[in-house]
């Protein structure tokens, strides 16, 4: 029963093109995290959640098998559960696992690789469970078809992915995924926590250098894509605690000055001059809530794993 809705016009070449002119036109030069993610991005991620210095899934994955059977007990049976920015499907049959009759399944993923692996993989693991995969960004949900089967949907959103978007962002993001979600949602939201500056940049700048990869491999792409020309010696991969916003900032340093060419544009770049290509806000458990608020959602239960490094939020609508 698993379906896969193909690519949308809306993740065109036309489209990473534009926002890269966009960010690399801006003053600090910086691009969206989501153009990470083609399948080399995606299997450097999977990569990532391996690494020694990378708690968030291990502790995330840990948290969610030992408190499985109280969010059954506070979401309620037949919930339909939609995923944003699924990567693998491991979460998902935890969580699928642990629910109460769950009705069906649904990620939306940017990566269309990853959309249909993990589809395919819950329709394996849950025989009979209506699948569905869908290759599109959760950041216009009005684009996508309406979340399927049942009217009340169990939103999944893993990974702190959130954490991604600066809080007015993320705010908007939470509010439009309830208007996804429809009437009786709820949301199951996992967000890092705040914790000690050493332990998060080693989290984003592992010793073997998979995370550098996974930076550097933005310009890989540009240039495959776009032929942007990126001389990929010419930049070096940087993780920063920036304590006062509260977040990790991945940059690209320019080490020499250098340029790079897209749709007609040129762009140079300064010797020590960064391209910030992702955040990672970390949250208090007070500051999800807050956020959650702001989203137009209640919190209904948060719970932690033992050190307090990681949250999970049962989200109502
Ligand atoms: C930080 S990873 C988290 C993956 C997984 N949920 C986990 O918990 O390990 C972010 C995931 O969201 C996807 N993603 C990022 N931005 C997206 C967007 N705007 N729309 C849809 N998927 C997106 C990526 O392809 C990737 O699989």
């Amino acid at each position: 029963m698993n379906k896969s809705v193909p690519l949308g016009a809306d993740l065109s070449r036309a489209l990473f093109a534009a926002d890269l002119v966009e960010g690399l036109s801006a003053a600090p030069k910086a691009t969206p995290p989501k153009w990470f993610y083609d399948a080399e991005g995606s299997r450097l991620f999977g990569e990532i959640t391996r690494l020694p210095e990378y708690y968030p899934t291990r502790t995330e994955t840990a948290l969610l098998r030992r408190i499985g059977p109280e969010i059954a007990r506070a979401v309620g049976p037949d919930r339909s559960v939609v995923e944003f920015g699924s990567g693998s499907a491991d979460k998902a049959a935890l969580l699928l696992a642990a629910l109460n009759r769950p009705a069906g399944y649904v990620c939306v993923e940017i990566d269309p690789g990853a959309a249909r692996a993990t589809a395919a993989e819950v329709a394996r693991r849950f025989p009979g469970l209506p699948t569905r995969g869908v290759a599109g960004d959760f950041t216009n949900l009005k684009a996508q078809p309406a979340a399927a089967h049942a009217t009340h949907r169990l939103g999944f959103f893993p990974g702190s992915t959130i954490g991604n978007f600066d809080p007015p962002e993320a705010a908007t993001l939470l509010s439009d995924m309830r208007e996804h979600l429809g009437r009786g949602a709820q949301l199951l939201l996992g967000v890092d926590l705040v914790k000690d500056a050493a332990t998060l940049e080693a989290a984003y700048d592992d010793a073997a250098g998979v995370t550098a990869a996974f930076n550097l491999n933005l310009l890989v792409r540009a240039n495959r894509e776009l032929g942007a020309g990126f001389d990929l010696d010419a930049f070096a991969h940087e993780a920063r605690w920036n304590a006062e916003a509260s977040r990790i900032e991945m940059h690209l340093r320019a080490l020499q000055p250098t340029s790079a060419t897209i749709d007609g544009e040129s762009f140079r770049f300064a010797p020590g001059e960064t391209i910030h290509t992702e955040s990672s806000y970390k949250y208090t458990p007070e500051g999800v809530a807050a956020l959650a608020e702001r989203g137009g959602w209640r919190t209904k239960q948060l719970w932690t794993d033992p050190k307090g490094w990681f949250a999970l939020a049962l989200l109502g609508a």
